[in-house]
């Protein structure tokens, strides 16, 4: 039996629409689309098995989760991925997922540590881009969590000298920017945008990533909301008690943008379902 699917992408963010969602609070959930994700499994440190893995997308679904881009991690000399092998992944478990009816759509993309050696992949077109947005291509590009290194600046500006622009992945978890957004001011200014993790701003990383993300909604920073799930236990894949805790700080209507019109439009053309271009 084919499982429940939450309601079409509407494309509509009017003041009627909003007031329904208003009315039916939690039951009524809208598609979202989730732009940071590890839910292939047996590649980094996201799901081990294929059931873990298709519990991770069932998951997904009952939270209102419609299309996924995953995101394994690209670490040079930590995770071996790149935009080919990631194809394949993607492709096998998107047929698994099929199979069981289980009505979520995969896109494709990474996480990419920042780091010198990313030329060279980005040289021989092994970046699994997001997508591309205003003729620049977007890459999910990481930090290390206790600092920002020295030189990430000119490296962002190097990418945006290449047409490439930075998605900087949940900057609210990291411990130089938590303790001073200066940290990030730069990168702003040049034009990266900020993926905030949902579950941060819901409070599941503690109340210092919490406050960092609430102080960049605040200052209308946060580009979208991302799940970037690993495991069912402590870093789910949901995007609603996130966007929630964001319509408190930024309105109903802008905290959808954040899940939905925002992650669309970056993938660059509606849903590109399993690109493997
Ligand atoms: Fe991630």
């Amino acid at each position: 039996m084919r499982e429940e699917a939450p309601s079409p992408l509407t494309g509509d963010g009017g003041e009627r629409m909003n007031r329904a969602r208003s009315r039916l609070g939690h039951a009524f959930l809208e598609s979202m689309i989730d732009l940071h994700c590890h839910l292939l499994p047996g590649i980094d440190d996201g799901p081990e098995t294929l059931d873990q893995a298709i519990a991770l997308a069932r998951h997904a679904v009952k939270s209102g989760i419609t299309y996924a881009v995953v995101t394994p991690h690209v670490h040079v000399g930590r995770y071996k991925n790149d935009r080919p092998s990631i194809r394949g992944e993607l492709v096998a478990f998107q047929a698994q997922l099929d199979r069981r009816n289980i009505p979520l759509r995969l896109g494709f993309g990474g996480e990419v540590r920042i780091g010198p050696e990313i030329m060279e992949l980005v040289a021989e077109n092994r970046i699994p881009f997001l997508g591309e947005k205003e003729g620049y291509k977007i890459i999910l590009l990481e930090f290390p969590h206790g600092h920002v290194p020295v030189g990430s600046d000119k490296f962002a500006t190097w990418l945006l000298k290449n047409k490439i622009r930075p998605l900087i992945a949940h900057p609210e978890r990291n411990r130089q920017i938590m303790d001073d957004v200066n940290r990030l001011t730069p990168f702003v200014t040049m034009g990266c945008m900020l993926q905030v993790t949902a579950g941060s701003v819901a409070g599941l990383f503690g109340e210092h990533a919490r406050r960092r993300a609430v102080d960049l909604l605040e200052r209308g920073w946060v580009t979208i909301l991302a799940s970037d799930a690993h495991n069912l236990e402590h870093r789910p894949p949901e995007l609603e008690p996130g966007r929630i805790a964001a319509a408190k700080v930024v309105g109903e209507l802008e905290s959808w943008k954040l899940v939905r019109e925002t992650p669309l439009s970056i993938l660059g053309k509606a849903p590109h379902i399993a690109v493997v271009t």
